[in-house]
C-alpha cells in the first residue's frame, strides 16, 4: 500500500526555547525545551506506538500506548506527555514497556471490530499500524465479552460518517474540535466502558452545531469518522499540493487522488496559511468539478433567444475574434473590454488584462473586485503606500486586542477565524463593529468586551468618534506619530476628529450606540496592548467605503499599531485571489503592482516587453461599461470567471446593459446568469486542472497545482492566450511558469517570485525581491511604504440611501458559511443541506409588527426593485435592521440593492439599501419567470456530449 499521509510527531513543536540534550536509544540531538519525549524520538527517526498524541493537539496521555524508560526515573511513563530535560536518556524499546504496550492493544482490539481487510480505512488506520509495530499476536480476553460492536453508525453529515463501533475513545476528535477548530461540538459521553463520542446534546452530527470543518476526521485514528467519499471510491493513491479555490484564507490542501478522481481534500499540516485547518468548503466541496451541469464544450449562437450550438474550440474562437474585430472596426478600439476573474489564478488574471490592454488596445478592464475590495486598495495605497494588508495570519497570536469591523469571519474567512478563536481563548479582547450579533460576538468560550452594533451605512462616523475619544485623552502613540507619520497631515486630523461633531455624544444619535460603549471600545483599543483591526465589506461596500478604510488606517497609525506582529490593518479578502486580481493590473487605471497607466516609464516597460504601444488613458470600469453599453458606445465584452449579472448591484441595470451588447464571451464553468446574455460560451477549467498561483490575504502567492487533466480540454490561461492569437496579438506560453516569470519581470513588488522558488519555500508574501529575498510577512515594519504614514480628514457624509415612511427598514447583507459567493460552486454540492435558499432575518419586533412568522415569505422591496423569499425571525439583528445572503439565483437580493456606490472607487454600495417587508404568497412574478428564461436560454441545439 502506498501510504500518502503527512508525517505526525505525536506533539506540536516547541519554539523560541534553549535547547535541551537528550540520548534516545543511544541516539544523541538537541530539541527546545518542553519538546516532548515522543516528538524528540520522532526528530531522531524513532517512533514511538501512540494513538491518542497527534502533533497539532496538545498532548493527552489517556491510551498508555506510548510509554518509555527513562534512566532514573521509576515506572514508564507516557512519552506524548514528558518533557525532556537536560541529560536524559530515554529507552523506547525495552521487554517491559513492549509487554505493558501488548497489553494495552489486546484491550483496544478485544472491543474493535476485526473487519480490517473490507474497512475503509484499511492501510490508513492507526489502529492497524500500531498493532503491527507492537507484534500484537493474540487477544487473550476473546471477543465475548461485552463491547460496543452493534452500535449503530450516524451517517447524517453529507459527507462523513460516525461508526461508533470502531471508536477507540482517544479523544482526538473531541480535541481537534475544541482546540483547533473552536467549536466544541463534540463530547465525550458516558463513563468508564460507556464512554462513547457525542455531538452537540447527543444529537446526530447534521443535527448538532458542527460546521463540518473536517478537523475531527483529520484526527481520527481510526475509521470511526471516516470520509464518505474514501468509503465509496477506496484509498488514495497519491497526493498533489494545491491550494483552496474558495475564500481569500488560501488554505493549502493535499488532494488525494485514486486515478483521476479525487478521493478527499486534506489540509496539508505545512499549509503556511493553515496550518493543517480547513473549512467545509475546501474541505468537502469540491465536487461542482465534476458536476454533471458543468459545461465540457464550447458553445455558440447568434442571438440570446436562439438556443446555443456546440462547436469546436478552433471555431468557437474564431467566430470571437471575428465578431470582435466586426466591433472594433465599426465602433472604434474603446467598443471592447474584458473582465478578469478574482477565483482564476495570477496567471490567468494576467493574461486577460495584457489580452485587453495589448490585443483589444485600450484599458476597458476590470475585475470584481471592483465590487468588494476597491476601497480598500484606494484607502490603504493613500495612507500606508501599499494597497494590501499589512500582516501575515500567524501575527493574530501576539494581538492583545482584536478589532473586527464589517466582517464574519466564522462564516466568510471559517480557517482564520479559528486562529482568532484560539488567541481570544487565550484572554485577547474583542471588539465587534457590525449591525449583526455575528457568531464572534458569543460563542463557547468567547464573550466579545464590545459589541458595538451599529447602524448600517455609519461606520466612519464610529470610527471617527473612536478617533476622538483617543486625541481627547491623550492616548494617541506620539512617539510613533513623531517618527512614522506626516507631522501636518497628523495635526489636521488631530483638531478635524477633535470637533465636537466627531464626540461620541454627538455620534451616538448617528449610529445607534450607547457614547460609553464608543468611549470604552476607544479606550480598549488604544491602551490594551498589541491591537489588531481585521474587516471585511461590511466596511467597503458602502458610498463612503474608502473612508471608512482610510479611518481604520487613521485608528492603527494614532495608536501605534502598525509595523510589528500581533497589529495591523487586515482586509479579509472574499474571493481566493482578490488580491492577486489587484496585484495583476485587473483594473483600469493601473498595470499590475498597482502602477497608473499614466506613468511613462512603467508603460515603455511594458511597450517594449509586450511589442505594443499601450494606450495611457484609464480604460472603463464595470459600472462605466455598462453605462456605456445602454448609450450604444460599448458593444462587446469577454468575461472569464464572473457572474456579474447575479453578483453587481441593480440587476435589471446590468441585464439592460448586456443586452445592448453585440458579443458578449462568458468564460466559465457553468452556464450562469451572465450567460443568459452570452453568444458565446467558452468552458473553464476548475483549480483541480492547472497549474498557475493563487494570493490569498496576507499577500501569501500559493501554488495551484494540476491535480488532473482539464475536462474541458484547456487550462483557462491558454484559451485566453488562443483568443489573443485570433485577434493577431501573439502569445506563446508553453506552462503557467512562463507567464509568472512575465510577471515578475515587469513588477518590482514580485522580482524575486517564479515557481522553482515557490516550490522551494512553500510560498511567498510580496514584496518579494533582492532586498526582501523570502518575502515580506508583516508590512511598514521600518517605515512605510509610502515614506511617512499620512493620516486622512474622514467627514461623515451620509448615504443618499435614506429611509422614510414608504422604506423605513435598512437591508444588509452577508455570506453564510457553507456557501461562497453567488453559489455557483457551493449549490452544485452537498452543502446545499445547509443552505438551499436565501433567507430575511428580520427582528421579533419588527416582524410581528408585519404579521411576520418564521419562514412566511415575504416580499422585500426597496426603490430599485423586489424580490420575496422566506423570513427567519432573529433577535441577531437589530430593530429596523434586516439581513440576507445573495447565494442564491431565485433570490437574487441584488434586485433591491441601488447604484450608489463608492466615491472614489465605484464599489456599490451593497450594505445599506432603504428597504420595506410585508408577507406575500411566495416567489415574485419575476422570479417565477425567471425561471423560465433560465431554463430557456440554457436550452441545447443537442443534448451535450457529458
Ligand atoms: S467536523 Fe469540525 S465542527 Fe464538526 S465535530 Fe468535527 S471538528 Fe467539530
Ligand atoms: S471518533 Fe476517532 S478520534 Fe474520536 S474518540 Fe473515537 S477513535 Fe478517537
Ligand atoms: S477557509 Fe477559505 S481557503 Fe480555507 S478551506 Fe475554507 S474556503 Fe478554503
Ligand atoms: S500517545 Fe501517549 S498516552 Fe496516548
Amino acid at each position: 500500500m502506498n501510504r500518502i499521509s503527512q508525517p505526525d510527531f505525536g506533539t506540536p513543536a516547541v519554539s523560541g526555547a534553549r535547547s535541551v540534550n537528550v540520548v534516545i536509544d543511544g541516539v544523541a540531538l538537541s530539541v527546545p525545551a518542553g519538546t516532548s519525549v515522543m516528538r524528540a524520538a520522532r526528530e531522531a527517526g524513532i517512533d514511538i506506538p501512540k494513538l491518542c498524541a497527534t502533533d497539532n493537539l496538545e498532548a493527552f496521555g489517556s491510551c498508555r500506548l506510548c510509554l518509555v524508560e527513562i534512566d532514573g526515573r521509576s515506572g514508564t511513563p507516557a512519552s506524548c506527555t514528558t518533557p525532556v530535560s537536560e541529560g536524559m536518556q530515554v529507552h523506547t524499546q525495552t521487554p517491559l514497556v513492549a509487554k505493558l504496550r501488548r497489553n494495552v492493544m489486546e484491550l483496544y482490539i478485544s472491543d474493535h471490530p476485526l473487519d480490517c481487510l473490507t474497512c475503509s480505512a484499511n492501510g490508513d488506520c492507526e489502529l492497524q499500524d500500531m498493532a503491527g509495530a507492537v507484534g500484537l499476536r493474540e487477544v487473550r480476553y476473546g471477543y465475548e465479552g461485552e463491547n460496543h460492536l452493534d452500535l449503530p453508525a450516524d451517517t447524517s453529515n453529507p459527507y462523513f460518517t460516525y461508526d461508533p463501533s470502531k471508536c477507540i475513545v482517544c479523544s482526538r476528535c473531541v480535541r481537534a474540535c475544541a482546540d483547533v477548530q473552536g467549536t466544541f461540538a463534540l463530547t465525550i459521553e458516558g463513563r468508564g466502558f460507556e464512554s462513547r463520542v457525542a455531538a452537540g446534546q447527543s444529537e446526530s452530527f447534521l443535527d448538532s452545531e458542527c460546521v463540518s470543518c473536517g478537523a475531527c476526521v483529520q484526527a481520527c485514528p481510526t475509521a470511526t469518522l471516516n470520509e464518505k467519499s474514501v468509503i465509496e471510491i477506496g484509498t488514495p493513491e497519491r497526493s498533489v499540493t494545491t491550494t483552496c479555490a474558495y475564500c481569500g484564507v488560501g488554505c493549502s490542501f493535499r488532494a488525494e487522488v485514486r486515478g483521476e478522481q479525487v478521493v478527499r481534500m486534506v489540509p496539508a499540516k505545512d499549509g503556511q496559511a493553515n496550518h493543517g485547518h480547513s473549512c467545509v468548503k475546501g474541505r468537502f466541496a469540491w465536487g461542482y468539478a465534476t458536476h454533471r451541469e458543468r459545461v465540457l464544450k464550447p458553445m455558440i449562437r447568434k442571438r440570446t433567444d436562439d438556443p446555443w450550438h456546440e462547436v469546436s474550440w478552433e471555431e468557437a474562437i474564431a467566430y470571437t475574434a471575428s465578431e470582435f474585430r466586426r466591433i472594433q472596426e465599426k465602433h472604434g478600439r474603446l467598443a471592447l473590454g474584458g473582465i478578469a476573474s478574482s477565483r482564476c489564478t495570477n496567471e490567468e488574471t494576467f493574461l486577460v488584462q495584457k489580452l485587453v490592454r495589448a490585443g483589444f488596445g485600450n484599458n476597458n478592464v476590470d475585475t470584481c473586485a471592483r465590487v468588494c475590495h476597491s476601497p480598500t486598495g484606494y484607502g490603504l495605497k493613500t495612507t500606508f503606500g501599499a494597497s494590501a494588508g499589512t500582516q501575515d495570519f500567524d501575527s493574530v497570536e501576539h494581538a492583545d486586542v482584536i478589532m473586527v469591523i464589517g466582517a464574519n469571519p466564522t462564516d466568510g474567512h471559517p480557517v482564520f477565524a479559528s486562529r482568532m478563536k484560539q488567541r481570544l481563548r487565550q484572554g485577547a479582547k474583542l471588539i465587534v463593529i457590525d449591525p449583526r450579533r455575528i457568531d464572534l460576538v458569543r460563542s463557547a468560550h468567547i464573550e466579545a468586551d464590545f459589541h458595538l452594533a451599529l447602524r448600517p451605512g455609519t461606520n466612519v462616523a464610529m470610527l471617527t468618534a473612536m478617533a476622538h475619544v483617543i486625541v481627547r485623552e491623550n492616548l494617541v502613540d506620539m512617539s510613533f506619530v513623531r517618527e512614522r507619520c506626516e507631522a501636518d497631515a497628523f495635526s489636521a486630523w488631530a483638531e478635524f476628529v477633535s470637533q465636537p461633531e466627531n464626540a461620541p455624544e454627538a455620534v451616538e444619535k448617528i449610529c445607534g450606540v450607547a457614547a460609553a460603549d464608543i468611549v470604552g471600545a476607544a479606550r480598549l483599543f488604544a491602551t490594551g496592548g498589541n491591537g489588531a483591526i481585521y474587516y471585511g465589506l461590511g466596511v467597503t461596500e458602502h458610498s463612503q467605503g474608502t473612508t471608512a478604510v482610510m479611518a481604520i488606517a487613521n485608528l492603527a497609525m494614532a495608536t501605534g499599531n502598525i509595523g510589528r506582529a500581533g497589529v495591523g490593518v487586515n482586509p479579509l479578502r472574499g474571493q481566493n485571489n482578490v488580491q492577486g486580481a489587484g496585484d495583476m493590473g485587473s483594473f483600469p487605471h493601473e498595470l499590475p503592482g498597482y502602477r497608473h497607466v499614466s506613468d511613462e516609464v512603467v508603460r515603455s516597460s511594458f511597450d517594449a516587453m509586450w511589442g505594443v504601444k499601450l494606450d495611457d488613458a484609464p480604460g472603463l470600469r464595470i459600472p462605466n461599461m455598462l453605462d456605456a453599453a445602454i448609450s450604444g458606445r460599448f458593444k462587446g465584452i469577454y468575461i472569464q470567471g464572473e457572474d456579474i449579472v447575479q453578483s453587481d448591484p441593480n440587476t435589471r441595470h446590468v441585464a439592460e446593459a448586456f443586452a445592448a451588447m453585440e458579443c458578449v464571451v462568458v468564460h466559465d464553468l457553468f452556464l450562469n446568469e451572465t450567460a443568459n446574455y452570452a453568444h458565446v460560451f467558452l468552458p473553464g477549467s476548475t483549480f483541480l486542472e492547472k497549474n498557475g498561483t493563487f494570493t490569498n490575504a496576507e499577500r501569501r502567492i500559493q501554488r495551484v497545482r494540476k491535480v488532473m487533466t482539464p475536462r474541458n480540454g484547456h487550462e483557462d490561461w491558454q484559451i485566453t492566450q488562443m483568443l489573443a492569437r485570433a485577434l493577431g496579438y501573439e502569445m506563446n506560453y508553453g506552462h503557467a511558469s512562463e507567464i509568472m516569470d512575465e510577471i515578475a519581470a515587469l513588477t518590482p513588488s514580485f522580482a524575486g517570485v517564479s515557481f522553482a522558488r515557490l516550490d522551494e519555500l512553500g510560498s511567498i508574501q510580496w514584496p518579494c525581491n533582492e532586498a526582501m529575498p523570502v518575502g515580506t510577512p508583516v508590512m511598514h515594519s521600518s517605515g512605510f511604504v509610502r515614506g511617512r504614514g499620512r493620516f486622512m480628514i474622514t467627514a461623515y457624509v451620509p448615504t443618499e440611501e435614506r429611509t422614510g415612511p414608504r422604506f423605513p427598514l435598512l437591508l444588509t447583507t452577508g455570506r453564510i458559511l457553507s456557501q461562497y459567493n453567488v453559489g455557483v460552486q457551493t449549490r452544485r454540492t452537498a452543502n446545499v443541506v445547509w443552505h438551499n435558499e436565501d433567507m430575511l432575518e428580520i427582528h421579533p419586533h419588527d416582524a410581528e409588527q408585519r404579521g411576520i412568522s418564521e419562514r412566511d415569505w415575504v416580499r422585500l422591496t426597496s426603490r430599485e426593485g423586489e424580490t420575496s423569499l422566506r423570513a427567519h425571525v432573529t433577535d441577531r439583528v437589530a430593530p429596523g435592521v434586516v439581513y440576507t445572503t445573495f447565494h442564491v439565483p431565485d433570490t437574487q437580493a441584488n434586485v433591491v440593492t441601488t447604484e450608489y456606490s463608492d466615491w472614489a472607487t465605484n464599489c456599490p454600495e451593497y450594505k445599506v439599501t432603504a428597504v420595506q417587508v410585508s408577507l406575500s404568497n411566495g416567489q415574485s412574478e419575476w422570479q417565477r419567470a425567471h425561471d423560465d428564461v433560465v431554463r430557456t436560454h440554457a436550452r441545447l441545439e443537442e443534448v451535450p456530449g457529458e
